[in-house]
């Protein structure tokens, strides 16, 4: 049966059709977010790669334009970013113009039969009109292989302190810094590794500065790889620690992942937002993304996210928030509960009447005891969310949650560490249609997880084997956001 239309979701962002990965280019300018990705725009697996775009005012209604940038000569167009050059330093603008400048990487497939190697660069793409059409720089490639396998996904910066813009470059096993006056002529200025212990080769990098509670600056550095990830498969990582304006020198050595779910992949900051860092990513997974049944796109972006720094008991780290244009499609609750009585198993189904397969569910909890939601539909389908008290640990399991024999490595139970140690914990659940992205204390573990339901669920339920307490539970669904 065509179950296409219920695996449309409402308010993340899905091209018309087509393949979709990486989110590339994202900038905020005149009022509009600019959201350009990764596609294929003759197919529904990965293929020569394009800029698709798409613009929204609000991160949640987005209307697709047509693609921005096509393969040419150099090569196919890989992953990059965009920034609004204020000043003209590029000297690429016109007339009372700042130009939009695009940096991505040129990728010239492996041509066996040639004997060519495969071969990844760095070049412009300018456009003068806001980012409705795209020109490429006639000088490219701006930034030669330095001989290297993989060189690739430059995210750009902008250096005040330095009056210089940065480049993070995805080197296969480290990230490369460069920097350069005006876009077109660049300067190494270091490298950063560190040996994450599997062979995953490093993708997508950014670097930003976030500020702590009491206004220290500290710089974080993502890092995607395309394995080893905590619940398998591709996921990104971070460090935290210094950036001179020429290296990066981490606090320490731990490995702190971004988002345990595995399906938050290759996501990035967006540029010319000054106040938040404003993420999005792509919701998949490279080891099963071209097998996911939806039809005729194949995958859809994580929800808009600030990331936040946080102190918890082991020193800094990165929370990931709903970015609050998320509260715009929020509506009235259809189930709000103060101080639960118990006891559990509780049906919670009238919460999901108005809120077909697409709501948020948040939890305040008061004595944080093993429990587990489960998403329920009439023919035996069932999503398990939870908290499990002996492994102190995040879990959600789609082992039975409908169709999970398109790949083996789809169905599984994820899991994440709790980073916090209070005995209060708050939980927030946004559903849309396939995809679950939990946030829990205050986003200190965040988990994005695929579904694919036979039918939509129609029954939720939450019980608790060891007297879980509940201050607050409430369900509101979301309105359609996307648009297009
Ligand atoms: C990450 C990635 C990038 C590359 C792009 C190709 O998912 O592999 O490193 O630029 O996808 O589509």
């Amino acid at each position: 049966c065509d179950l296409t239309p219920q695996y449309r979701p409402a308010f993340h962002y899905t091209p018309a059709a087509n393949w979709m990965n990486d989110p590339n280019g994202l900038v905020f300018h005149q009022g509009r977010y600019h959201l350009f990705y990764q596609y294929h725009p003759d197919g529904p697996t990965w293929g020569p790669m394009h800029w698709g775009h798409a613009t929204s005012t609000d991160l949640l209604h987005w209307q697709e334009h047509p693609v921005a940038l096509a393969p040419d000569a150099l090569g196919m167009i890989f992953s990059g970013s965009a920034v609004v050059d204020h000043d003209n330093r590029s000297g690429l603008g016109a007339e009372g113009v700042a130009p939009l400048v695009a940096m991505f990487t040129h990728h010239r497939p492996a041509d066996a039969q040639a004997g060519v190697a495969s071969l990844e660069q760095q070049s412009l793409a300018v456009s003068l009109d806001d980012g409705r059409t795209w020109v490429k720089f006639e000088g490219n490639p701006v930034l030669p292989n330095p001989g290297l396998k993989d060189f690739r996904d430059p995210k750009l910066c902008w250096l005040a302190a330095r009056q210089r813009w940065l480049a993070v470059v995805a080197c296969g096993d480290c990230m490369r810094f460069y920097s350069s006056p005006d876009l077109k002529s660049w300067a190494l200025e270091s490298q950063f590794t560190h040996d994450l212990g599997s062979d995953g080769v490093w993708e997508c990098g950014d670097l930003f500065p976030l500020h702590d509670a009491a206004g220290a600056t500290w710089w974080v550095l993502l890092v995607s790889v395309t394995l080893g990830g905590p619940n398998g498969g591709s996921s990104t990582l971070y460090f935290i620690g210094d950036f001179d304006g020429h290296r990066f020198t981490p606090l320490d050595t731990q490995i702190r992942w971004l988002d345990f779910g595995p399906d938050n992949y290759a996501g990035v900051t967006w540029s010319g937002v000054d106040e938040r860092a404003l993420f999005i990513g792509w919701m998949s997974n490279w080891l099963y993304a071209a097998s996911v049944p939806t039809s005729p796109w194949r995958s859809a972006m994580t929800m808009p996210r600030e990331l936040q720094l946080r102190m918890s008991e082991d020193g800094p780290r990165v929370a990931s928030v709903p970015a609050r244009e998320l509260l715009s499609l929020q509506g009235p609750a259809t189930l709000a509960l103060r101080e639960v009585s118990l006891p559990l198993p509780l049906d919670l189904d009238a919460g999901l009447r108005a809120a077909v397969g697409v709501f948020v569910l948040r939890l305040e909890i008061d004595a944080l005891r093993s429990f587990s939601l489960s998403l329920g539909s009439p023919g035996g389908d069932e999503l398990l969310i939870g908290y499990d008290r002996d492994r102190t640990a995040w879990f959600i399991d789609r082992r039975r949650a409908g169709r999970v024999d398109f790949h083996p490595q789809f169905a599984g139970c994820h899991s994440a560490p709790r980073l916090a140690t209070a005995p209060q914990s708050d939980l927030q659940l946004y559903v849309d249609a396939t995809s679950v992205e939990l946030f829990a204390d205050d986003g200190l573990t965040a988990m994005t997880c695929l579904f694919f339901p036979r039918e939509p669920f129609a029954s939720m339920t939450l019980s608790s084997t060891d007297g879980l307490k509940l201050g607050a539970l409430a369900v509101h669904p979301l309105g359609a956001g996307r648009g297009s």
